[in-house]
C-alpha cells in the first residue's frame, strides 16, 4: 500500500466546549479516504480536510446499501495522552463484514495505522472533560454508477472522526427498555452479525415506536420464534439472573460486540460464572417476576456499559435493581472506563498509547 499523503485544511472549525457534548454531532477537521478497484486493489490512502461525498444519483450504495461501518473510540489520560481501546478487533470484524457483504477486504494493520494517524492529527479534538472521548467510524461503501444488482466492482474507504460525550441522553443513568414483539432485527443466515447500515434500517421503525412511549431504546427477540433475547438496538446486553451472568450467545444475528468480549473476560477474571446461552424472554421474564433477575446492562463502544433500570413487555413494566445501577454493572464500568482511559492497569494489553 502507498504512503498515506496529508492535505491539510485552511478552513479549521471550532470545537465544542465543556463537558456536554451530544453524542454524533460535531465532526472533525480531516478524514481519512481510500478507494478500492479491481485493478489497483484499495490504493490512494489520503487524509484530507473534512468535506462531503459527491455522488451520482446511480450510485450503488444509494439502492442496494451495500455499507458497513465500525465504531471505537480514541481517549484521553490523565497525562493527556491518547489511546485506542484494541483497534485490530475493529478491523477484524470490518472484514468480516466485507466478506457477508461482498465488498473486498481490508488490511488490518494499514487500516490500524492510518486511523493512529488520523487521530494523532486530529488529537486536539479528543476531548478532555469526564465520559467524553472520540468518536471513531470508519466506513465503506458501494461507489458503481449502476442500476443493476451486483456486487460493486468500486468502493469508497472513509473515517471520520467526532468528540462525544455519553451516547444515551440520560447520560450514565440507567435506561429504560421495551422489548420488541412485531419487528425482528435480523435472521441466522442474515447480516445480523455484521455492522452494516442495513440492519439499522430494520430497526428504526420499532426503535421510534419505542421512544413515542417514552423508552431509551428495543430489545429485539430473535427472528425465526421471537422468543430469545437477541440484542439491544446499539449494544449487546447482559444479565445477572440468580447470581450468574448471562448473555445470548453469538448465533450468526447477533453482533460480536468487542466491548461484549472484554466486558465478559472481564466478568469471568473477577470470578462471575459467565454463561453464554439461549435465553428465552419467558425465563428474563419469570427472573424478573421471581426477584432472580438482579441486573440488566448493555455493552457497545458507544454506550460502554448502560444499566438498564427497567423492561417493559406486553404491557407490563418490570423494574431492575430498584431502577439503579448494579453493583456488577458499576464495578464492570469502573474497571472497562479504568483501562479505556488509562487509569487502572490493564493487564490485557487493550489500551494502546498512540501520542
Ligand atoms: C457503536 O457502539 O460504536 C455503534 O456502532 C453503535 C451505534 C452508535 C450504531
Amino acid at each position: 500500500m502507498d504512503k498515506i499523503s496529508v492535505t491539510l485544511t485552511t478552513n479549521y472549525k471550532e470545537k465544542p466546549a465543556g463537558p456536554d457534548i451530544p453524542f454524533g454531532v460535531f465532526t472533525t477537521d480531516h478524514m481519512f479516504l481510500m478507494n478500492y478497484d479491481r485493478e489497483q486493489g484499495w490504493h490512494d490512502p489520503r487524509i484530507v480536510p473534512y468535506a462531503p461525498f459527491q455522488m451520482d444519483p446511480a450510485c450503488m450504495v444509494l439502492h442496494y446499501a451495500q455499507e458497513i461501518f465500525e465504531g471505537m473510540k480514541a481517549y484521553r489520560d490523565e497525562e493527556g495522552r491518547i489511546r485506542l481501546f484494541r483497534p485490530e478487533e475493529n478491523f477484524k470484524r470490518m472484514n468480516d463484514s466485507c466478506e457477508r457483504m461482498s465488498i473486498p477486504k481490508i488490511d488490518v494493520d494499514f487500516c490500524v495505522e492510518a486511523v493512529k494517524q488520523l487521530v494523532t492529527l486530529e488529537k486536539d479534538w479528543v476531548p478532555t472533560a469526564p465520559n467524553t472521548s472520540l468518536y471513531i467510524r470508519p466506513f465503506i461503501f458501494a461507489t458503481d454508477i449502476h442500476v443493476g444488482v451486483h456486487a460493486s466492482h468500486t468502493y469508497q474507504f472513509a473515517v471520520i472522526l467526532s468528540p462525544v460525550g455519553p451516547y444515551y441522553a440520560t447520560g450514565l443513568a440507567p435506561v429504560s427498555i421495551m422489548i420488541e414483539e412485531d419487528d425482528v432485527r435480523a435472521v441466522r443466515g442474515g447480516t445480523g452479525f455484521t455492522k452494516c447500515g442495513g440492519n439499522y434500517a430494520a430497526s428504526l421503525r420499532a426503535g421510534e415506536k419505542a421512544e413515542e412511549k417514552g423508552f431509551s431504546q428495543v430489545l429485539w427477540l430473535d427472528g425465526v420464534e421471537r422468543k430469545y433475547i437477541e440484542e439491544v438496538g446499539s449494544m449487546n446486553v447482559l444479565f445477572k439472573i440468580g447470581g450468574k451472568i448471562v448473555t445470548p450467545a453469538l448465533n450468526g444475528s447477533i453482533l460480536p460486540g468487542i466491548t461484549r468480549k472484554s466486558c465478559l473476560q472481564l466478568l469471568r477474571d473477577k470470578g462471575y460464572e459467565v454463561e453464554e446461552r439461549r435465553l428465552s424472554v419467558d425465563e428474563l421474564i419469570g427472573a424478573a417476576r421471581d426477584g432472580s433477575l438482579e441486573e440488566a446492562f448493555g455493552s457497545g463502544t458507544a454506550a460502554v456499559v448502560s444499566p438498564i433500570g427497567s423492561l417493559y413487555y406486553k404491557g407490563e413494566t418490570f423494574v431492575i435493581s430498584g431502577g439503579g445501577i448494579g453493583p456488577v454493572a458499576q464495578d464492570l464500568y469502573d474497571t472497562l472506563t479504568g483501562i479505556q482511559w488509562g487509569r487502572v492497569a490493564d493487564p490485557y494489553g487493550w489500551s494502546q498509547v498512540i501520542c
